[in-house]
């Protein structure tokens, strides 16, 4: 393989390599989102959904949901509590997310918004463990509650760690009191900010070193019907004061699996995606409705001229990202905490619609936002159907519109990423650039949803990635999909990263990502086999790039046959240097897993010898090589 160091052929991208959040398989509610109160506002379709109540040991109480729709339209309902429980005790208990993961040592913060307590009365919360006893405990104040609500809190920690905890509200005394936002999280967040991110689960996305951050979805973007589609207006200011609504990925829509109680929350909304692209060094891509419900359910499309709301959302967006605190969406951004815009410059319209509806509110929007806002990079779809008849047409349709990027999606076999490694060879150098906004290998296999991530899935979209590196002219940005899942949770599958309540499961897709980003270069360079790019001779598969910054020279070898490759690796016209890093991933066996909690497939880098006008490596079967060279 002769790799040309001299000749590098264009720039890679910094977005090369991102990231695709979708809350789906409860990555944020239940997952990212480090909440661990469900149905903490009363507000799922049944409003004690996640809660139990119980009399203890002579103790009585009940509970009321009441509605203030008048007063409070986005988050009207409460719960008023009525207490006599002069012996025992009154008891309310969550649930969680499918238990809540409690940790040895970790402190626990409550809270909960109170009001109009009445009488003597006492709370307490306790986390108990699966089986019942207590693992921590402590007092609430609720003298403090009066006409108003006002935010109450406490404050515990666990003495034993726990994957199915419960959070118990223990009552005592006689007497009322009217409660909302009942809410726990842990301490240590994602920098440590209250309120916020599941600290591991971001921790493996930092390790990405992702180029942008996708968000919000994926499907629930288009909402199954409007009336539920995602509105990014409705995710920001106060956390009590966004609307809930119920998730597209709720069991009772599509995927039955594991959701009757798959809602949104939006604690984890617009602005916190901002912020968590600024924290992982990421360029923010929001994705908007454009007037389309999701087209795999109820396929509403709002009529074109009720349109505008639509795009008066996107120019309101860009208002919120980047305009300053004079401006009223820049106002509420630098109200939140963030008085420096985002600097958004990527927007896309749609996530994957197709149609000559689409087209038509595709071109609505980029008639204004081209006019208003030139410095806006605009993202359009082609649709979930890469190559058929519909993918066709409407690659011919906005071609007419001069997209900028547009975003394909291939959920395929992995024979299907080993065939396409030459996929964008030949697209048109003077077209749009290419958005690889989801894809990933979707194999054979058992039951148990990890091993859908298994080595043959990783592997063949490593070989895929190459091509995707080896044409980086084109290809702007890139993204596995979907990014998260929970083992107990989930609806779609296979997924980059599986978690439960303690532990998080990289998986190799993972690994196979972070190699590409890790090492993603600034040029693209050629690397040559008897003068033509491994795209699956011998079933080898290469691409490389020269990082100028690191001083560095990065070959990606994939060899997805099943025997050694023995292959020699040249820079012509350098000498040999004594710095060199081989870093190899693979596994025994082609349909092995990572499992949540002990992750097996990883990468192992090694030094090795000096290497200059040749370096003879073997590569392993089924293996994914990745070989730097600090250049002298
Ligand atoms: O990634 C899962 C789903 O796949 C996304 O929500 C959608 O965009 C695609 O169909």
């Amino acid at each position: 393989l002769t790799v040309h160091v001299d000749q590098p052929q264009f720039e890679i991208s910094p977005t090369m390599y991102g990231i695709f959040f979708e809350d789906i398989n409860f990555a944020a509610d239940g997952g990212i989102y480090a909440e661990l109160v469900k149905n903490r506002s009363f507000e799922f379709d049944r409003p004690l959904m996640g809660w139990q109540r119980e009399d203890r040991a002579g103790g009585a109480g009940a509970t009321l949901v009441e509605n203030e729709q008048a007063i409070r339209p986005d988050n009207p309902r409460y719960l008023t509590v009525t207490v006599d429980a002069t012996d025992g005790a009154y008891v309310l208990r969550n649930e969680g997310f499918r238990g809540m993961g409690i940790k040895a040592e970790e402190t626990y913060d409550f809270s909960v918004l109170a009001r109009n307590a009445t009488g003597d009365l006492n709370l307490a919360i306790a986390l108990t463990d699966t089986s019942g006893q207590v693992i921590g405990r402590s007092e609430v104040p609720l003298d403090a509650a009066g006409a108003d609500y006002s935010a109450v809190t406490a404050s515990l920690t666990a003495d034993r760690t726990d994957a199915r905890a419960r959070l118990e509200l223990i009552f005592t005394g006689r007497g009322t009191v009217e409660l909302d936002m009942i809410s726990l999280f842990p301490r240590h967040t994602w920098k440590d900010r209250p309120g916020g991110l599941r600290k591991d689960l971001v921790s493996l996305l930092d390790s990405l070193e992702p180029g942008f951050v996708r968000f919000p979805g994926g499907c629930i973007v288009e909402g199954r019907d409007l009336a539920n589609r995602y509105q990014w207006k409705k995710t920001v200011g106060d956390v009590e004061d966004r609307k809930l609504i119920v998730n597209r990925w709720n069991t009772e829509f599509n995927y039955p699996r594991n959701a009757p109680d798959y809602y949104q929350s939006y604690g984890l909304g617009f602005y916190e995606y901002f912020l968590l692209s600024e924290d992982l060094g990421a360029e923010p891509l929001p994705i908007l409705n454009c007037g389309m419900a999701c087209q795999f359910n109820t396929g509403e499309v709002v009529a074109m001229d009720e349109l505008d709301p639509y795009i008066q959302d996107a120019l309101d967006l860009i208002e919120f990202a980047n305009g300053d605190a004079t401006t009223r969406w820049g106002k509420l951004r630098a109200e939140m905490g963030h008085p420096e815009p985002f600097g958004m410059e990527y927007l896309g319209v749609g996530n994957e619609q197709w149609g000559p509806e689409y087209v038509e509110r595709y071109q609505a929007f980029t008639d204004v936002l081209r006019a208003e806002h030139p410095e806006i990079t605009l993202v359009t779809t082609v649709g979930p159907f890469p190559d058929g008849d519909r993918f066709d047409y409407l690659w011919g349709e906005l071609n007419k519109l001069d997209p900028q990027v547009v975003d394909e999606h291939y959920y395929r076999p992995p024979e299907w990423f080993l065939a396409n490694a030459g996929r964008y060879d030949d697209y048109d150098r003077n077209g749009p650039a290419i958005f690889a906004g989801e894809y990933a290998a979707h194999g054979p296999s058992d039951d148990r949803p990890e091993s859908r991530n298994n080595w043959l899935s990783a592997l063949t979209e490593a070989a895929f990635m190459t091509g995707l590196e080896r044409n980086g002219d084109v290809v702007r940005l890139t993204s596995y999909a979907p990014l998260m899942a929970h083992l107990d949770a989930w609806q779609w599958r296979p997924d980059l990263i599986w978690f439960d309540n303690l532990d998080v499961g990289p998986t190799p897709n993972y690994h196979v990502q972070r190699l590409f980003s890790n090492n993603a270069g600034t040029h693209g360079i050629p690397a040559l086999a008897n003068g033509a790019p491994l795209t699956g001779q011998d079933s080898l598969y290469a691409s490389a790039v020269l990082d100028t910054i690191a001083g560095t020279v990065i070959v990606k070898m994939v060899n997805a046959g099943g025997q050694p490759a023995p292959l020699s690796v040249r820079l012509p016209g350098k000498t040999a240097t004594t710095k060199a890093n081989l870093t190899v991933l693979r596994s025994n066996g082609i349909m092995d897993y990572n499992t949540v909690g002990t992750p097996s497939i990883r990468p192992k880098t090694e030094q090795i010898n000096p290497v200059g006008q040749g370096t003879k490596l073997t590569l392993p079967p089924q293996s994914v090589t990745v070989l730097t060279v600090t250049l002298e």
